[in-house]
C-alpha cells in the first residue's frame, strides 16, 4: 500500500484570483483537522525553489475568508519551466518532509503541478484558480464568480453615464484567451454586445448593430470586448466601429480590479469545498488530479488533459446573449 502523507505544502501560483485566501483557509483546517503538518510555500513555485516555506497553523487563517488576493502570495514563475530549476523545488520539499502539495493556480501552474508529480513523486493535487475560467474538468474556476460580479457592477456604472450621455461604451474585460468572463459580465449587466475569442468578430455586423439600435430608439450602447477577440482590443474595436459609421464612443478598460475583492458566498463555498477536497484527496491516496465542480458535485480529473485541453465557451450563454441583446 503506498504511503499516507503526513506533511502538505500548500501554494497559490499565476494570476491572483478572489477566493484563494478561503481556499487556503480550507486547506489548512482540513489538514489540521486530519492531523497533518500544513506548509505555506509562499510566492507560488517562486518560493518553493527559493525555499520559502512556513509551517501554519489554524491561527495562519483567521480572518481571511472574506479577504481577496492571497496571504501566501503569488507569481509567474517562468524559471520553473526548467527541470534544473524544478530539481530545486523538489530538493526543497524533501528537506521539509513535504509528501502532499496542494497547488492552486491556472493552467500554467498545472504544467509545473504535473512536471513536480512526474519528475519527484510527489503527490499533488491542483485546484482550479483564475477569474479566466478556462480550466477542463471543472464548471467554475475559483475566482470566477467574483469577478463576474466586479465586471458586472463597474458595467452598470458606465451604463448610468451612458445612458446620461447617450454614448456608446467599449468595455474590455479579461480573461487572456477565454470568453467567458467577458460573456457572463456582458449578459449579466445587459450589454448589447460582447464580443469574445472563440467567436469570429464581424465588425460590419456590429456597425450595423449599433446602428439599427439607434434607428430603433436606443439612445446608449454598452460592447463588452474580451482581451483576447481577434479584432483586437476594445480601443482598436472602437476605431474601426468610428471608421465605418461615424459613431464617436468611449473606451473603459477594467483591468486587473476584476482580479481584487471580497469573495462572493458563492466563491466562498467553492474554495472551501475545493480545498476540503484536495486535502482528503490526498489522504485517500489520489495524485496527479484536479479536483473541480462538475454539475454542483466534487470531480477528479487528471491535471494534464486540466493543463492542456481548452474549455469550451458555452454556446447555450452565447446563444442566450444574442438572444436578449436585441
Ligand atoms: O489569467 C488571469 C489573468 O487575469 C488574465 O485574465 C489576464 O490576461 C492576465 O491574468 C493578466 O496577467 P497580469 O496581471 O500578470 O498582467
Amino acid at each position: 500500500m503506498a504511503k499516507k502523507v503526513k506533511r502538505i505544502g500548500v501554494l497559490t501560483s499565476g494570476g491572483d484570483s478572489s477566493g484563494m485566501n478561503p481556499c487556503i483557509r480550507a486547506v489548512v483546517r482540513t489538514a489540521i483537522y486530519h492531523g497533518l503538518e500544513v506548509y505555506g510555500i509562499r510566492h507560488g513555485y517562486q518560493g518553493l525553489i527559493d525555499d520559502d516555506i512556513k509551517k501554519m497553523n489554524t491561527r495562519s487563517v483567521s480572518n481571511i475568508i472574506s479577504r481577496g488576493g492571497t496571504i501566501l502570495k503569488t507569481a509567474r514563475c517562468l524559471e520553473f519551466k526548467k527541470k534544473s530549476v524544478r530539481k530545486r523545488g523538489i530538493a526543497n520539499l524533501e528537506k521539509h518532509k513535504i509528501d502532499g502539495l496542494v497547488v492552486i493556480g491556472g493552467d500554467g501552474s498545472f504544467r509545473g503541478a504535473e512536471a513536480l508529480y512526474e519528475e519527484g513523486g510527489i503527490k499533488i493535487i491542483g485546484l482550479p484558480g483564475t477569474i479566466d475560467n478556462d480550466i477542463a474538468g471543472t464548471d467554475f474556476t475559483i475566482g470566477y464568480d467574483t469577478a463576474m460580479n466586479v465586471a458586472m457592477e463597474a458595467i452598470d456604472k458606465i451604463r448610468d453615464t451612458a445612458a446620461s450621455h447617450d454614448r456608446i461604451f467599449f468595455v474590455e474585460a479579461m480573461g487572456r484567451n477565454a470568453g467567458a468572463l467577458a460573456l457572463s459580465a456582458g449578459i449579466s449587466a445587459g450589454a448589447e454586445e460582447v464580443l469574445v475569442p472563440e467567436v469570429p468578430t464581424d465588425i460590419d455586423a456590429l456597425a450595423k448593430k449599433l446602428e439599427n439600435g439607434i434607428k430603433k430608439g436606443k439612445t446608449s450602447s454598452i460592447v463588452v470586448v474580451a482581451e483576447g477577440d481577434d479584432a483586437g482590443n476594445a480601443f482598436v474595436v472602437a476605431k474601426k466601429v468610428e471608421e465605418k459609421t461615424g459613431l464617436k464612443s468611449r473606451v473603459s478598460v477594467l483591468g486587473n480590479m476584476q482580479r481584487g475583492g471580497s469573495p462572493t458566498a458563492f466563491e466562498r463555498m467553492l474554495a472551501s469545498r475545493l480545498g476540503l477536497a484536495a486535502v482528503e484527496g490526498l489522504l485517500a491516496g489520489r495524485s496527479g488530479v484536479m479536483a473541480g465542480l462538475v454539475a454542483g458535485k466534487i470531480k477528479f480529473s487528471k491535471i494534464k488533459k486540466s493543463s492542456t485541453a481548452k474549455k469550451k465557451i458555452s454556446k447555450e450563454l452565447l446563444n442566450l446573449d444574442k438572444i436578449l441583446s436585441i
